[in-house]
């Protein structure tokens, strides 16, 4: 039975209830977290709580728990659903309101809810392993404040579902300046001319924690040229690799875009090295 999280109690998921006058369920009004567990162990919880605290400044909304309970919460629930290798999902919205009103009420006490899900570890780097992606390309049609880690994401799920429909499993989404922002459920990175390249962070994209370890785990046991910079849709095209990157998939490569296959259709030498370097040094203090 999976246990959940809900305003101060652990409790069996499939009882735990909001209002329906909640702001996150009428406005999509909050901000959440997945962040990856293996064998019982948090992945990268200080970036998570950073961006947290960032994604709830970008909404002017104040977490009813510190930053050590919050942290104590997870790993209590973590505990009380076995431990392991698991997703979890946090979420803060602004809570329940008495009238739906476009404008933040006085007086709202947050909603924090948390559940897990299973995950597998992700591949060790070798191509056995690899999960690979397909993926098309198509004109980002969401709003200006991506980098805020919104439960609002009907954009990007109507840009999947574009994905799905072209029988594809992800999108790369190019601005009207046909430059790469991101992908509906991860950041990219491309191998071009031997460089890894990734857009530099703005409103545009969400600032990733896998994106920002990879960064972080390429400059410090790679000699690789490593470059934050616009990305433009010419060069994805003709990348020698993709990769998609989120905490619960770490690097997975694309090996077939709009139909044509990347690197010959299968996960290239760059993303190997790249992926076994996370098996590493996942649980490592950047
Ligand atoms: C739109 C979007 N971009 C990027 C990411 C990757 O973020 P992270 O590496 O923190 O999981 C996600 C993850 O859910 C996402 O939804």
């Amino acid at each position: 039975m999976s246990i959940a999280y809900l305003n101060g109690s652990f409790t069996p998921l499939s009882e735990a209830k909001i209002s329906p006058m909640d702001r996150g369920f009428l406005f999509g009004d909050g901000v959440y977290e997945v962040i990856p567990c293996y064998e019982g162990q948090l992945v990268a919880m200080p970036y998570h709580l950073e961006r947290l605290n960032h994604s709830l400044s970008g909404i002017a909304l104040t977490s009813p728990h510190s930053e050590a309970d919050l942290l104590e919460m997870l790993l209590t629930l973590v505990q009380k659903n076995g431990g392991g290798n698991l997703g979890v999902y946090l979420q803060i919205t602004r809570g329940p309101t008495m009238k739906r009103q476009h404008a933040f009420p006085e007086h709202c006490q947050p909603t924090v809810f948390a559940y897990t899900f299973p995950i597998s570890e992700p591949s060790d780097g070798s191509t056995d392993t690899a999960s690979c992606f397909t993926a098309v390309t198509k004109p980002d049609k969401r709003w200006e404040r991506c980098h805020i880690k919104s439960t609002a994401l009907l954009g990007n799920v109507l840009h999947m579902m574009e994905a799905v429909e072209d029988g594809a499993e992800e999108v790369l989404l190019f601005n009207e300046r046909e430059e790469l922002t991101e992908a509906a459920a991860c950041n990219v990175f491309i191998v071009s001319g031997g460089a890894i390249l990734t857009p530099e962070l703005d409103h545009q994209i969400l600032p990733g924690v896998t994106r920002r370890q990879c960064i972080e785990l390429l400059q410090r046991y790679t000699d690789w040229t490593i470059e934050t910079r616009p990305v433009h849709l010419e060069e994805v095209l003709k990348a020698e690799e993709i990769w998609l990157s989120s905490s619960t998939k770490e690097l997975a490569p694309v090996v077939k875009l709009n139909g044509v296959a990347i690197n010959e259709g299968v996960p290239g030498p760059r993303w190997e090295a790249a992926q076994s370097l996370f098996q590493q040094y996942r649980f490592s203090d950047f």
